[in-house]
């Protein structure tokens, strides 16, 4: 079963600071134990300082690691985290106008296709312990994915008024271990997502 809930928010460009999002971000993270050795990931961390480990290609945020976000990613450890934050860039125009900010020299062809992105979903489901918790922030609410092992929990839809898109928030639990692509795994038996969801707007 899947919980949505809808809320109204100021936007704003740090997203965990938008009251609603900010709570849902807290609520996952402060089910790991960071003390007992739990790992927070956040690849594109910005100024947020939930993770135990954190990284954004902007130098100015004093991140552990100022990489691009996919070569980060594979360089993590398979299964070690406990629960991932994944709060990219919300268009590929989007994700191409960063990495030019910081010069043009520094843009990766690949920040521009779908298929860059795809690949960080993959990393980030490769580094996910089974039974971790990933929340994907966005205009979508795809997430990981079924195709990737994961299970959507809840989506938290928040509205900012005028012609603003909403934010768009997704948890799932990661229920398997990770297939590379070309090996994608067989869920049968199971109710769709689309099915299975209760909806309450507040
Ligand atoms: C939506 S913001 C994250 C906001 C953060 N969650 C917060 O609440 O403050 C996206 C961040 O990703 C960084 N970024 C954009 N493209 C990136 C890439 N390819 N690799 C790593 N970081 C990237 C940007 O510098 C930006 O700080």
């Amino acid at each position: 079963m899947v919980i949505i809930t809808r809320k109204w928010a100021m936007a704003n460009g740090r997203t965990f600071k938008i009251r609603p999002i900010r709570e849902f971000v807290e609520e996952a993270v402060q089910e790991v134990d960071v003390c007992a050795g739990g790992v927070i990931i956040e690849p594109f961390a910005n100024d947020s300082r939930y993770g135990t480990v954190t990284n954004d290609l902007n130098p100015k945020f004093s991140t552990d690691y100022h990489m691009d976000a996919l070569e980060f990613l594979k360089e993590r450890s398979e299964e070690e985290a406990d629960l991932v934050l994944y709060d990219p860039p919300y268009s590929l125009n989007q994700a191409v106008q960063m990495y030019k900010s910081f010069g043009k020299e520094k843009l990766k062809p690949g920040v521009g296709n779908m298929v860059y992105w795809a690949k960080c979903k993959d990393e980030v489901a490769r580094i996910t312990k089974v039974g971790g918790v990933v929340l994907s922030f966005g205009w979508g609410t795809n997430g990981m994915g079924e195709m990737r092992g994961f299970v959507k929990e809840k989506i938290l839809i928040v509205a900012h008024g005028g012609s603003r898109n909403d934010t768009l928030c997704v948890r799932e639990r990661k229920m398997e271990h990770y297939q590379p692509r070309g090996k994608a795994l067989k869920r049968s038996g199971k109710a769709s997502e689309s099915t299975s969801a209760t909806a309450k707007e507040q």
